[in-house]
């Protein structure tokens, strides 16, 4: 059986409101994925998508709280760790986390290649500057990206570059699950499906060792990830294949959803969906 990268056991967090009021986002979700394998994530907005994100790095601050759950990567159990742990020993290694619009995350004083030597620094990674450089020529290459934008400040780059600039950076390290909050919906169709591809790049060449895609467009889904688990008001409603979600979605949310959203608006959306069911 293949190796799980991630497990995630009746995982539960909440928000705690200025009123003191306790706001469940994340509401007992189970989850696993399989080392090389990807899930999708989608659902209405508000439905607590980039909270499950969030909540699955384990690594809390208010408003934010675990509640209760286990979280597993590659079988070490990072429930409950000091956050300064979590920050030093699990980010970017065990798991890599893309922001939703992660794009404005670069630090605009610093150039790239800067600031991936701080990522690597923060790691405590016994390597020098030369040696970060030439890892980080390497990596640019090998995912198409300009080996000169490392030498440039974020604000240098159009929204696409630098959106591949953050995914390329947050993977340096090649960690076990990368999560990817709406990575590319903020961006026209080439910058998309650019950033797709990218992504499935890494997975095939093992750079990442298992995805999560964050989505509110089911349908996007279907191209990139292995499995879809359709996700609402905190809780996952349903998982299956991309094929059984997209094709035959048995919860009636999962319906409307793949219904509401599969209005084909020419030319605007990267989804190749065959125009009859696949046999
Ligand atoms: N700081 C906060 N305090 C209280 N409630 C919050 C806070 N941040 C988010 N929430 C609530 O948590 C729920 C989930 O929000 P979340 O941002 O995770 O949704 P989402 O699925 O990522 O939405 P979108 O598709 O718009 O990105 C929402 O109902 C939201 O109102
Ligand atoms: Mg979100």
């Amino acid at each position: 059986m293949a190796k799980k990268m991630l497990e995630v056991n009746q995982l539960t967090t909440k928000y705690i409101t200025r009123q003191g009021e306790d706001v469940y986002s994340v509401d007992h979700v189970s989850l696993d994925i399989e080392e090389g394998k990807s899930l999708g994530i989608a659902g209405e907005s508000g439905c607590g998508k980039s909270t499950l994100a969030l909540s699955l790095m384990g690594y809390y601050f208010a408003p934010l709280h675990y509640t209760s759950g286990t979280i597993k990567v590659d079988g070490k159990d990072i429930t409950g760790l000091d956050p300064d742990v979590v920050r030093k020993t699990v980010l970017g290694t065990d798991v890599a986390y893309i922001p939703q619009a992660a794009m404005n995350a670069l630090n605009p004083t610093r150039k790239v290649g800067k600031f991936i030597e701080d990522v690597i620094f923060a790691h405590e990674l016994p390597m020098d500057k030369k040696q970060i450089r030439e890892m980080a020529e390497q990596r640019f290459a090998k995912l198409g990206l300009p080996v000169d934008a490392l030498d440039k400040h974020s604000v240098e780059l159009s929204g696409g570059m630098r959106q591949r600039v953050v995914i390329a950076v947050s993977t340096i390290l090649n960690p076990k699950v990368l999560i990817a909050d709406e990575p590319s919906s903020a961006l026209d169709v080439t910058s998309q499906k650019m950033v797709i591809k990218m992504m499935k790049d890494m997975m095939a060449e093992g750079m990442v060792k298992s995805m999560i895609f964050i989505t509110h467009e089911l349908p996007l889904l279907y191209n990139v990830t292995d499995d879809i688990m359709v996700m609402y008001a905190g809780q996952i409603v349903e998982r299956g294949s991309a094929k059984e979600m997209v094709f035959d979605p048995i919860h009636p949310y999962s319906r409307g959803l793949m219904r509401s959203i599969l209005v084909p608006e020419e030319g605007t959306r990267d989804v190749k969906l065959p125009a009859r069911r696949p046999t």
